[in-house]
């Protein structure tokens, strides 16, 4: 969502602007822009409606912009239609090319209808509908004042509510870049002479490893290869870059015809890297994450709190957490925990104590998130803080807010994750997931170390099992081939298997278009097979034996209203095959665990399925990697 590029040092700045914009194109975007200050001080903005490739052509691969500093941005539309008017940069002086400011902006500003207000009162004209002309020109009004960006941004940074990462260029500081963040990512790349400023780390990676996250509400100036820090107060403050270990390699295609699936094909390793943290001897070991035995010894509940993906892996979680670790679980939306005065106690209501007030120690909630920057994500960890509880983030980005802000920490070792779909982080998150459960359950003293022992075996082997599935991805392309012209699909299954279907349906809908929805088997009488006409394509999950049958039976259900039948099972249940119009066999493996093999051949479904209608997979429309709005 956004993206934000900047550049200052010894070579030409849109080049490097454009190239950076095109690392963080899974962000999700509309339109697009660059602006350069050229040797004379002249500051040139072009911008572009649409993919970058235009802005690209439109700039002949940057050389019409002269100019040693820059800044560059993505667009996806909040206040305005996608547009040229409305793209970023915007600039303070429509009349001039030495504008006193020039900016872009990655978030919202809540209360930009009442600051344009004053700004116009002021006299100020505004080209386009977007709330961050009004943030250039309210950081130009203060600067007109004191001649300062430092104080033209302490100013604006105390009046604007909202999220935002803010970079701007001044007239009369012609070789600095002027940043200000809160609630929106930002970093900043250094080397001895250059400086590079971008909303993630693969913008950066080709040029410098070396880092510094900028924090919430601090300001920064950028001069070649030399940063400083401030605080709202306008103070200095010190802060240490830390070195990127990823390599660019990471970031790139590397011969997949897209990165979605390329990162499918990175599951195991994904998977295996995760788990390497996580298992010590033969038994699960959080110790890397903080969070102590002692404390999970007295939780008395767990409340998940995700967006998306994320959401469908805590759906998961309360199986697991509930089924083997015997712990009350609650999962939540993020956008929906946040804002209705939740108790993170919940359970103690049923007790003859009434629910506290108060912070409630003792209680523990889960935050995941790939890229740790989703804002339902972070208002909702901060909600949970507010009140008491101790907080876990389960975050795949080092140093992202969500990391930073949580009181533990554990990483997923996924890689940077470029397709706008997750595959390999939501593999992760599972896996995370399981090895947290198993960790609980001994600690509770649920299960005794050999059964644990047991289960992290077979936990270590999902990723050759990822790996055997991968083999088979031939058969699903045919698969999606033939079903090309499906309109709606419907993903059923029970228990564990319904949380693999939630993740499913949304890899179907949300990459090829396919208008799809997931139900618990059960409730499917409820509602959803009114909606099964000749060929609907219903897809079942069945890996676990104890409701097995029960999904057969709704399966028979479906077929005899003309549904086409994919289900995805484990190897020995053939029965499935007799009723099924087309199976996949997962290898056999702990039901538990199972979810981790069964989500991959609907992850290849939702693949195939795009590509063979000819969608951009890695980016599909009006969607975006990391939502930092709300
Ligand atoms: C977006 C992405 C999803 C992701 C969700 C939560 O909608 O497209 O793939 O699951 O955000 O993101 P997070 O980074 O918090 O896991």
């Amino acid at each position: 969502m956004c993206g934000i590029t900047g550049y200052v040092g010894h070579e030409e700045a849109a080049p490097i602007l454009l190239d950076g914009l095109s690392k963080l194109e899974y962000r999700g975007y509309d339109s697009a822009g660059i602006a350069v200050r050229d040797n004379d001080g002249k500051v040139r903005v072009v911008k572009a409606k649409g993919r970058l490739k235009i802005l690209s052509e439109k700039t002949d691969g940057g050389t019409t912009l002269p100019g040693h500093i820059g800044i560059g941005h993505t667009r996806w539309a909040t206040h305005g239609e996608p547009s040229e008017a409305n793209a970023h940069p915007h600039i303070s002086d429509e009349s001039s090319d030495s504008s006193a400011v020039v900016g872009v902006h990655n978030g919202i500003i809540e209360n930009y209808h009442e600051l344009k207000e004053k700004l116009i009162a002021k006299g100020y004209k505004f080209y386009s509908d977007t709330d961050t002309e009004v943030a250039v020109k309210l950081v130009d009004s203060y600067y007109r004042e004191s001649g300062s960006p430092l104080e033209a941004l302490e100013k604006s940074m105390v009046v604007i509510r909202g999220s935002y990462a803010l970079a701007f260029m001044f007239k009369d500081y012609p070789d600095e870049i002027w940043t200000a963040r809160k609630d929106s990512p930002m970093i900043i790349g250094v080397t001895n002479d250059e400086s590079f400023i971008a909303s993630d780390v693969p913008a950066i990676l080709k040029r410098t490893r070396t880092v510094y996250y900028v924090d919430n509400l601090e300001i920064c100036r950028v001069r070649a290869g030399d940063v400083k820090f401030y605080n709202i107060e306008g103070e200095s403050r010190p802060k240490e870059a830390v070195s990127i270990s990823w390599d660019a390699q990471a970031a790139e295609k590397d011969g997949y015809e897209h990165f979605m699936i390329k990162e499918i094909h990175e599951q195991p390793k994904a998977v295996y890297d995760t788990l390497s943290t996580l298992l010590k001897d033969g038994l699960t070991d959080l110790s890397s994450t903080g969070l102590e035995d002692s404390l999970i010894r007295n939780f008395r509940g767990v409340t998940i709190a995700a967006c998306g993906s994320a959401w469908h892996v805590g759906i998961e979680a309360q199986y697991l957490l509930e089924g083997l670790a015997r712990i009350p679980v609650r999962v939540e939306l993020a956008s929906e925990y946040r804002y209705r005065d939740p108790l993170p106690g919940f359970w103690e209501m049923n007790s003859d104590t009434a629910p506290a007030a108060g912070p409630v120690a003792g209680d523990l909630v889960i935050i995941i998130s790939q890229s740790g920057e989703t804002a339902d994500s972070l208002a909702a960890l901060r909600e949970a803080k507010k009140r008491g509880a101790h907080t876990l983030a389960i975050v795949n980005v080092l140093g992202s807010s969500i990391a930073r802000e949580a009181e533990f920490v554990l990483y997923t070792h996924a890689g940077p994750e470029i397709a706008v779909a997750t595959t390999k982080a939501y593999s992760a998150q599972l896996v995370a997931i399981d090895a947290l459960a198993l960790h609980f359950a001994r600690v509770r003293g649920v299960i005794t170390e050999d059964k644990e022992r047991q289960m992290t075996a077979e936990l270590m082997t999902i990723p050759d099992k990822i790996r055997t599935l991968l083999e088979e991805k031939d058969r699903i392309q045919w698969f999606a081939s033939k079903k090309i012209n499906t309109r709606d699909a419907f993903f059923i299954g029970r228990g564990l298997d319904y949380a693999v279907c939630l993740e499913g349906s949304l890899k179907m809908k949300e990459v090829s278009y396919v208008h799809s929805e997931a139900y618990a088997s059960g409730e499917l009488k409820h509602g959803t097979i009114s909606l099964l006409e000749q060929g609907t394509l219903v897809v079942s999950v069945l890996t676990q034996n104890r409701v097995l049958e029960k999904t057969l039976s709704n399966m028979v259900e479906c077929k005899s209203r003309g549904a086409y039948l994919m289900a995805v099972t484990t190897h020995g249940h053939f029965e499935v095959e007799d009723i099924a119009d087309f199976t996949v066999y997962i290898p056999k493996i702990d039901e538990h665990f199972a979810g981790s093999l069964a989500i991959i051949p609907l992850q290849l479904l939702g693949y195939y399925t795009s590509v063979a209608r000819g969608i951009d997979v890695d980016k599909p429309r009006n969607l975006a990697k990391s939502v930092t709005v709300e």
